[in-house]
């Protein structure tokens, strides 16, 4: 496809060449669905999917039941239908659905996967990825150096990493005492992050959190990035598939409404952006909320082993239930549970909710 001539540099990824440098932060729980993905993809950038209870968004749309491997195997050659270059967002914190997730991917020949929440340190010994381009998310680069190292034994390195900073949407991979700290601001990290990139073999280093105009995109280019990846933006486009409310709540957001939740916390053990008026947020707050879990995508080991406890179930006066939540925010049975909002620390300044093309258009600075 032929887009006016941006400014911006393309990102190579694997072999395969973005037109534009900008990666669409994968949302979930079912905000990036193959309808934004599609659309960034045709737009030149890398669409990015949200493996995040795949198997029940899918199962819906179908009309009846399939698996997380069918599921993502399914969403991902629809994302790429039309021409460009999709990938998918898979999460190591749900570690029930990890394998078969990835497998699924590499299966439909995701442009790429991009794991974190948590450290996908056994990523490439689970398929073979053969054109799909494993891209690890970190947030310093002694993670990157431990994930290299591990890849490193199974021989393989990444074919590019996302620098993720604090001022990103969802769960964060800084303490909470750490967010607010100089030191972890993106334009700090990013030296140390593009020497051990360079170390391991010179992939491109994507970053992410915060970035907002084709200025932002411009200038992390001139420190040194080879591309970036944008969410919140992307939250707010006419084809992401967060219900009406939510795009709703976040045109209407203040600086003061975007916070971190810290109690109720989320399930997953770490620091999670909420909007303060999100109403299951609220509820626990207020102490109004019966734990509800009737999910279970974010387990955890009990003592045999087996992937059957969940914070928000066990303890629902402190963790909020991030499956239902998330899921009724994307048109779930938001009859039957409370939708919970994530965005990241930029939201207040979303003022519009624009089609894919418009905001690509403004982002690459090709806007009439
Ligand atoms: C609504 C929303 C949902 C997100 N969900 C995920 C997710 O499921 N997995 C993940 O790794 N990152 C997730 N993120 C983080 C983004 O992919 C991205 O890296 C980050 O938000 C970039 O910062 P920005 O939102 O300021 O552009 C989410 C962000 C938002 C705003």
């Amino acid at each position: 496809m032929l887009h006016a001539q941006s400014v911006l540099p393309p990102l190579v990824l694997k072999g395969k060449k973005l037109t534009v440098p900008i990666v669409q932060g994968g949302m979930g729980v079912g905000v990036s669905l193959h309808p934004l993905a599609g659309a960034v993809a045709r737009e030149g950038g890398l669409g990015v999917l949200s493996s995040a209870a795949i198997d029940r968004l899918v199962s819906r749309r179908l009309g009846r039941k399939v698996d997380t491997y069918e599921a993502v195997r399914d969403e991902v050659a629809l994302a790429r239908s039309q021409g460009g270059f999709a990938g998918i967002n898979i999460m190591v914190a749900l570690q029930r659905d990890f394998v078969d997730s990835v497998k699924g991917a590499i299966d439909a020949g995701a442009d790429a996967i991009i794991a974190g929440a948590g450290l996908p340190t056994s990523l490439p010994a689970i398929h073979n990825p053969r054109d799909t381009a494993l891209i690890p998310i970190v947030s310093s680069a002694r993670a990157l150096e431990i994930i290299c190292k591990k890849w490193e034994k199974l021989g393989y390195r990444p074919d590019a990493v996302v620098l993720e900073g604090p001022l990103a949407g969802g769960h964060l991979g800084f303490k909470f005492q750490e967010i607010d700290l100089p030191s972890n601001a993106l334009e700090v990290l990013l030296p140390a992050v593009k020497d051990m990139a360079r170390k391991h073999g010179d992939f491109p280093v994507i970053v992410a959190g915060g970035i907002f105009t084709h200025d932002d995109i411009l200038n992390f280019i001139r420190q040194g990035a080879d591309g970036v990846q944008m969410a919140t933006r992307f939250l707010a486009t006419e084809e992401s598939s967060a219900d009406r409310a939510y795009k709703q709540a976040v045109l209407n957001a203040t600086k003061e409404d975007i916070l971190v939740a810290r109690d109720p916390a989320s399930p997953c053990g770490l620091p999670f952006r909420v909007l303060r008026q999100s109403p299951m947020f609220r509820s626990a707050l207020q102490g109004k909320r019966k734990p509800k879990c009737n999910k279970g995508y974010v387990l955890l080991k009990d003592a045999e082993g087996r992937f059957s406890r969940c914070l928000g179930k066990e303890d629902g006066d402190h963790y909020f239930c991030i499956c239902n939540g998330l899921l009724s925010s994307a048109g779930y049975d938001p009859e039957d549970e409370e939708p919970l909002y994530t965005v990241g620390s930029n939201a207040y300044r979303v003022t519009s909710v624009l089609p894919v093309k418009a905001l690509m258009d403004e982002l690459r600075g090709t806007a009439a």
